[in-house]
């Protein structure tokens, strides 16, 4: 077996359910030989005034979290609640990290969060309130620097260490399906990457890359897109080796976070090649 991470300390961030693409990734690493530390969406100490819909959409959301990870991952993994909208709910994670006297390899963003879309339906980009604009690139964009942030602020990344978010070709590009304000929050997270790329680079040489995989379906985020299906299809005949798996990106990110590699500041695709096409 590929034992590639063995050793390394990898942190999961965005997994709901089975489905998630974080969880696919998770196993992998598992598989390669990663200890992993798994966060989820759920209430947490720092969280005031939350209506009855809330405190439940958050309990259920964490007991979801918990129960995937301990069914699929194993009883052993660490799972820690986050909101990264709350920046002390990013310092606390960071804070419990530092006494436990862990130190970070690698961690892979897999945050996305967009109140545009809505029942299957995604707001016309001229229709977008500057909070629902805010509201997505805090969640989606920002937050990668935030988490980040507040693990290197405390030393808990090690030299060499490797970071990988998520991202969709509809960050550059009007996509045949509704992608809107979510697409430009992940421009902002692609360009995101590049700065960050420089400067840990430089300082640590930490490496900061996005992938850019195909469209998928069988995620909660992936189910809410308009369009997705038809997407799935479309990309799939189209691209030259039809639709990238879950598993290839699994595959791809842990490539990324293997000891000792010099790729950084890059916009990979996972996508069967689809971005090649006019
Ligand atoms: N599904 C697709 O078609 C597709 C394609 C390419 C890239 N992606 C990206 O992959 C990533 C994972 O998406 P997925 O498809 O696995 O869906 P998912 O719904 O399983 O994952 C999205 C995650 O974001 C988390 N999240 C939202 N708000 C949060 C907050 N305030 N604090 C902490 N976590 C929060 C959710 O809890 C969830 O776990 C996203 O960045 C998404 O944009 C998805």
């Amino acid at each position: 077996m590929n034992q590639t991470l063995k050793g390394r300390t990898v942190i999961i961030t965005g997994i709901t359910d089975a489905s998630s693409l974080a969880l696919i990734i998770a196993k992998e690493c598992k598989d390669q030989g990663a200890k992993l530390i798994c966060t989820g969406l759920g209430k947490t100490p720092f969280h005031k005034n939350l209506s009855e819909n809330s405190i439940n959409f958050l309990d259920r959301t964490y007991s979801d979290f918990q129960n995937t990870v301990k069914q699929e991952l194993g009883e052993d993994v660490v799972t820690f609640p986050l909101d990264v909208t709350i920046q002390e709910s990013i310092d606390s994670f960071a804070d419990f990290l530092l006494e436990k006297k862990e130190t970070i390899h690698s961690l892979l963003h897999s945050i996305a969060m967009d109140k545009t879309i809505r029942q299957g339906k995604v707001k016309p980009i001229m229709t977008v309130s500057r909070e629902e604009f805010m509201d997505a690139m805090n969640v989606s964009s920002f937050s990668l620097l935030a988490i980040v942030q507040s693990l290197y602020n405390r030393n808990l990344l090690v030299k060499g260490a490797s970071i990988v978010a998520l991202s969709y070709l509809g960050a550059e590009k009007v996509v045949i399906h509704p992608y809107k304000n979510i697409g430009v929050a992940k421009a902002a997270l692609e360009r995101l990457v590049k700065e960050m790329a420089m400067e840990l680079g430089k300082e640590k040489e930490i490496q900061v890359n996005a992938i850019r995989f195909s469209p998928y379906r069988a995620s909660k985020a992936g189910s809410a897109i308009e369009g997705l299906e038809e997407a799935e299809i479309h990309c799939h005949t189209s691209a030259p080796l039809g639709n990238a798996l879950a598993k290839d990106l699994a595959e791809e990110v842990c490539y990324l976070f293997r000891p000792s590699n010099r790729i950084t500041g890059e916009i990979r695709h996972v996508d069967g090649g689809y971005h090649i096409r006019g």
